[in-house]
């Protein structure tokens, strides 16, 4: 049985974590006016009360300043800033869990109700939640007791949690049980001085208090595929951006290489002299570093609860070695068995693009490798080998245009992503 079974968050510095977004934004403003941007223990105090009031008492502006600021400091908030924002690692575990168990789950934050609807439903929090709080233009400046008063339902055993005393208080007002998240960035001695009922430092720790018997994280061993040049690299280091917001912690990685022994090797196989290397050793190269790098960077990560964003891995071997270079795909397979016996790709994003298209934005940034040497034909046949396992392999593979401008390729890879994530239980 649950300890409380309506549970009601704050949402800043409690579920999300809004500090880069807040403190970019209220920079933005200050720059615009020709201000100087004041120390970084400062703007942390921007966090929490209402802007105009931190940029007259920080920064010395008068009322008319600060009401001009905060209109600079939306310019910036409306179309980006909401969006800098990060959900606290197990979060998204934790409301699924509790809602599972039946728990009401609430909101009641001091943000405005439609900007804090917006973000839960961004980060894909909302439907998560029974209820959802804020100021709203009739009631500007409601305090805690009055927004949590709006979503406390009758005959449960309630709780709030947030990061300052504002929330405790409010708790107290509305005769319930508190718990302060010390993870955010309220003050700890303030809002321990203000009497909860728990204090929690991080988000395990709520875990464990609100429903001990949730699982372990669970990882998911993700590989990015596609022929040289279809942009890997960057999506890859989008995708870890986006992932890490989301709550998830990520280990990006890269094949060959991940780890100094393949690393080595990969040196090895890429180098632009080696141009007598025979198809069967260059085969076993990649296998060899494979082995090492799934022993020691990607299934301990996987197993600690990570998302391992890989950037190419066996599929490349199959292509490249088993069908462009002709070792033959079972040949390939059965070498790639014997290295490694655990180690297959939960997910495998196929950054789809034409190979001659992928190969001239490639050499417009970069000299070529040994393997991007190897001509049209190979590389035609690299394309035509990855849209064979794609038709193989349906279930495993998120195949994207990758020939769309990066930033809406990033957002469709991570749109089928997350939601191929959520479908198998990875919060
Ligand atoms: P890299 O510089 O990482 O290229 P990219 O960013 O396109 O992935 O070089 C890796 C090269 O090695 C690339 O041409 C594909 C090739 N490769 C294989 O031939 N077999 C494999 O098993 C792997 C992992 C890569």
């Amino acid at each position: 049985m649950l300890k409380y079974d309506a549970v009601i968050f704050d949402l800043d510095g409690t579920l999300t974590d809004s500090q880069s977004g807040i403190f970019a934004c209220a920079e933005y403003a200050l720059k615009k006016m020709g201000l100087p941007v004041p120390p970084e223990a400062t703007l942390r105090r921007f966090l929490g009360p209402p802007l105009a009031e931190s940029y007259m008492k920080y920064c010395g502006m008068t009322e008319e300043q600060a009401a001009y600021a905060t209109d600079l400091y939306r310019e910036r908030y409306i179309p980006i800033g909401w969006k800098e924002n990060r959900v606290y690692p197990r979060i998204r575990a934790l409301l699924s869990a509790l809602k599972e168990r039946g728990a009401y789950l609430a909101v009641a934050t001091g943000k405005p109700e439609h900007t804090s609807v917006d973000i839960l439903r961004y980060f894909g929090l909302l439907p998560y939640f029974d209820a959802v709080a804020g100021p709203t233009p009739e009631d500007l400046h409601a305090d805690k007791g009055r927004l949590i008063a709006r979503v406390l339902p009758k005959g449960r055993r309630a709780v709030m949690i947030g990061d300052t005393a504002g929330d405790v208080k409010g708790a107290q007002d509305m005769g319930i049980d508190s718990i302060a998240a010390l993870y955010g960035y309220g003050e700890d001695s303030e809002v321990l001085s203000q009497g909860p009922m728990h204090a929690v430092k991080t988000t395990e720790e709520l875990c464990r208090l609100l429903c001990p018997d949730m699982p372990e994280a669970k990882g998911c061993f993700v590989t990015l595929e596609g022929v040289d040049g279809c942009g890997k690299s960057t999506q890859a280091k989008a995708l870890a951006e986006r992932l890490s917001q989301f709550g998830y912690t990520v280990r990006r990685t890269r094949e060959p290489g991940g780890c100094p022994i393949a690393e080595s090797i990969r040196a090895i196989v890429l180098a632009k002299e080696d141009g007598g290397m025979c198809a069967e050793t260059e085969a076993l190269l990649f296998a060899a570093a494979r082995a090492q790098h799934l022993k020691d960077v990607i299934l301990p990560a996987v197993k600690r609860g990570e998302i391992v964003l890989c950037d190419r891995f066996v599929d490349s071997s199959l292509v490249y070695q088993g069908i462009a270079r002709g070792l033959g795909l079972e040949w390939v397979r059965e070498m790639n068995r014997f290295a490694f016996q655990e180690g297959r790709p939960d997910v495998t994003l196929y950054l789809r693009m034409d190979h001659g298209e992928a190969l001239r934005r490639r050499l417009a940034v970069s000299q070529p490798d040994r393997i991007e040497q190897a001509g049209d034909t190979f590389h035609a046949q690299t394309e035509a080998g990855f849209e064979t396992l794609y038709r193989l392999e349906k279930d495993r593979y998120l195949a994207v245009n990758a020939a769309k401008p990066a930033q809406e390729v990033t957002e469709e890879a991570f749109a089928a992503l997350f939601a191929r994530l959520l479908k198998g239980g990875v919060l």
